[in-house]
């Protein structure tokens, strides 16, 4: 199979991308390399890899990434909140305008993967299901929302709603909720958490990577639907996944009203919809952490605020 990754060279992307290229699948990368990641160098030496330099928003530079290609997993995205709000109008086009262009441009014949998000829901009260209403408080979550409703009306799409990413990959999110706590804990030896109650959901990157192959493996009986993208078991207060890293590493743990979340998010979301179709994750939130406190002696990111070393 081919398959183009749209923003291949992000923190889920590259992972995923190792996956397609250590089974044998030819891979097209589409990236602006907004992060100016070099996390895909080592691929330009296998003939199956290919590198397209452009941007989704950009039709010639998405003809030419989809020539010769079976499926499209898209994940070029503005993400996260604070990144939409600084460039509102970019997020917009590129996480809604250019998801539309994509879907012209694919033709009826290609399988369409979206990553879209669990920030969708916006506040819920009970469990989340796939059914449950979208209500995006965030221009995240507006954006995101308007792409997977394109990717909906397409017919040929299967749209993730994923849980909070967490863990290793070679091109870092530290912005994301357990990789951030975990960063506080091992770097500055101490941890603020606000809106402790807040029940959040993870997945581990691994795991979104594995879900992606998923659905290119059993398109078929998949196609047209919406899943949760998680597991029931990683459902947490983020009160218990901070105490969880503190026991690992030490330090100090404080939980203080200093802000609050754009998205609202404090859900329990059910993910029996796509057990139900046999995809389970398999990178628990202990193991996850375990190797983020390892793995995290190799970034050193100066804190000008920090008197530690
Ligand atoms: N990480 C999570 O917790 C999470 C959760 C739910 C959904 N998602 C979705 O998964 C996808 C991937 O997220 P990620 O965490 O890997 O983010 P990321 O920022 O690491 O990756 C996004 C990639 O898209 C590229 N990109 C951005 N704008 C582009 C443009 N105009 N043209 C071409 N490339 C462009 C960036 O260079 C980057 O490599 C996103 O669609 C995101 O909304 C992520």
């Amino acid at each position: 199979m081919h398959v183009l990754v749209t923003g291949g060279a992000g923190y889920v992307g590259t992972l995923l991308v190792n996956r397609l290229i250590d089974r044998g699948d030819e891979v097209t990368v589409l990236d602006s390399l907004l992060h100016k990641s070099p996390s895909l160098l080592q691929h330009f030496i296998n003939p199956k890899f290919r590198f397209v330099e452009g941007d989704v928003r950009d039709a010639d530079n998405v003809k030419d990434a989809l020539e010769g290609t079976d499926a499209v997993v898209h994940l070029a995205a503005i993400v996260g909140a604070p990144g939409c709000e600084a460039e509102p109008r970019l997020a917009e086009e590129v996480n809604h305008h250019a998801v539309e262009l994509l879907i012209s441009l694919a033709g009826s014949d290609r399988a369409l993967i979206y990553a879209s998000t669990g920030s969708n829901y916006g506040a819920v009260d009970g469990l989340c299901t796939e059914e449950t209403p979208l209500n995006p408080l965030s221009h995240y979550g507006v954006t995101k929302t308007a792409g997977e409703l394109a990717m909906i009306e397409s017919g040929q799409a299967i749209c993730y709603r994923f849980a909070t990413a967490f863990g290793l990959s070679p091109r870092m999110r530290l912005d994301l909720l357990i990789n951030d706590f975990t960063y506080q804990a091992v770097k500055n030896r101490q941890l603020v958490v606000y809106e402790n109650w807040a029940r959040r959901t993870f997945i581990h990157v691994r795991d979104m990577a594995e879900s992606f192959i998923f659905a290119l493996d059993n398109y078929d009986r998949m196609k047209g639907e919406v899943f949760n993208v998680g597991s029931d078991d990683m459902n947490a207060t983020k009160k218990e996944v901070a105490e969880l890293i503190n026991g690992k590493v030490g330090g100090f743990l404080w939980f203080a009203d200093i802000g609050s979340d754009p998205d609202k998010r404090d859900y329990e979301v059910s993910y029996e919809k796509i057990s139900g179709y046999g995809f389970s994750t398999s990178v628990g939130l202990e193991a996850g952490i375990d190797e983020l406190i390892d793995g995290y002696k190799m970034i050193r990111i100066s804190n000008p605020f920090s008197n530690m070393a």
